[in-house]
């Protein structure tokens, strides 16, 4: 007998909701929030308000997308955190009235743990290309830096992570310094493949072990560009695309640097990308060659699922349904808490 599984998202500013039977897809509806653009940065009580208008047009078209009726619903799984407090909120608060409606069971999510997951959401039953256990996962977000040893759907272990920015959050802030909306990744991704990625060279950390740190670029590149606009106001101008390429290679260098030490210390050739940062083609053509040069299996997900979203959740959900790990009425989302 096959599984249907609602999930919710809304940690942050994206309202999603999906259905997933057993590991396939049926439908994944993603409300993003255009609102936050013009502040130059996700605000808090602005997602909370938008999330409480999307929920439930967004549940709505992802059943209706799903082409099944709620009577055909098994569990409600949703995002309990880590996240914005205020939008974790109205996800939890409306998975446990839907569960509560149809008396079905609810599941709660790691966010974080859904992101590495989503390498196992099937879009035909037939599909056979996840990662196998174990396999390390580079999780890269607005929020996080991660290396991930996965040990199976349950178990996951943090290696390594920021200390302080996350890769996400660099490019960002650094968009942000040359003039870029927000959230300025896709754009240096874009102008970056005009540019020269050894035009400029910015300062990379020294951390032992698979740590990272972001905060040291920011601040070298924040200032690089302030003593060259003393000489010429127009240099950002003049060089958008060189800087965005030197940035971005910088960005790559770092992340990839941590990542090939743990594959060879670990001995696991399974390696697997996700978080918001994976749709960056530079890191996407970095870990293909790894893969034709090293002999990795690498795994990189489809676009839709490497930016928060409800699938993710659900394939979670679908999991922890089968080995009956229900929470009940009481759960209250968590805004902090890594793994
Ligand atoms: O996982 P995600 O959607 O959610 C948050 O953690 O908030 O990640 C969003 C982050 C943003 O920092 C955004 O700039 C970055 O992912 N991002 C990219 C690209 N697409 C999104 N960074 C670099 N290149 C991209 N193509």
């Amino acid at each position: 007998m096959s599984t249907v599984i609602l999930g919710i998202e809304s940690s942050c500013d994206d309202t999603s909701a999906a259905v997933i039977k057993d590991e396939v897809i049926l439908s994944n509806v993603i409300a993003s929030q255009a609102v936050h653009q013009a502040y130059g940065g996700v605000v808090p009580e602005l997602a909370s308000r938008a999330h409480q208008q999307n929920i439930i047009p967004v549940v709505e078209k992802a059943i209706s997308d799903a082409g099944i009726e709620k009577s055909e619903i098994d569990a409600v799984a949703f995002t309990r955190g880590p996240g914005l407090m205020g939008s974790l909120l109205v996800g939890t608060s409306f998975a446990k009235g839907f569960a509560l409606a149809r008396n079905i069971p609810l599941i709660e999510i790691n966010h974080l743990h859904a992101h590495v997951l989503a390498h196992f959401i099937k879009e035909h039953s037939e599909d056979d290309d996840s990662p196998s256990f174990p396999f390390l996962c580079l999780l890269v977000s607005g929020g996080n830096s991660q290396i991930v040893l996965v040990h199976d759907y349950m178990h996951m272990e943090i290696i390594g992570q920021t200390i302080d920015d996350a890769a996400g959050e660099a490019f960002d802030k650094c968009a942000k310094v040359m003039g870029l909306p927000y959230p300025g990744g896709p754009l240096i991704d874009k102008l970056a493949k005009e540019g020269n990625p050894n035009a400029f060279e910015f300062s990379k950390p020294r951390i032992s072990g698979y740590d990272y740190s972001f905060s040291g670029l920011k601040t070298s590149f924040l200032y690089f560009l302030r003593d060259e606009l003393k000489k010429n106001p127009q240099f950002i101008e003049e060089h958008k695309a060189d800087l965005c390429a030197s940035l971005q290679k910088t960005i790559i260098d770092i992340l990839m640097n941590k990542l090939l030490k743990a594959a060879k210390v670990t001995g696991i050739k399974e390696v697997a990308v996700a978080g918001g940062v994976s749709a960056n083609s530079g890191l996407r053509n970095e870990l293909q060659e790894c893969a034709m040069k090293r002999g990795w299996r690498t795994f990189i997900p489809k676009f839709s699922y490497t930016t928060d979203n409800a699938a993710m959740i659900a394939i979670n959900g679908y999991y922890k349904y089968l080995k009956k790990e229900f929470v009940t009425q009481e759960v209250a989302p968590y805004s902090r808490q890594a793994f």
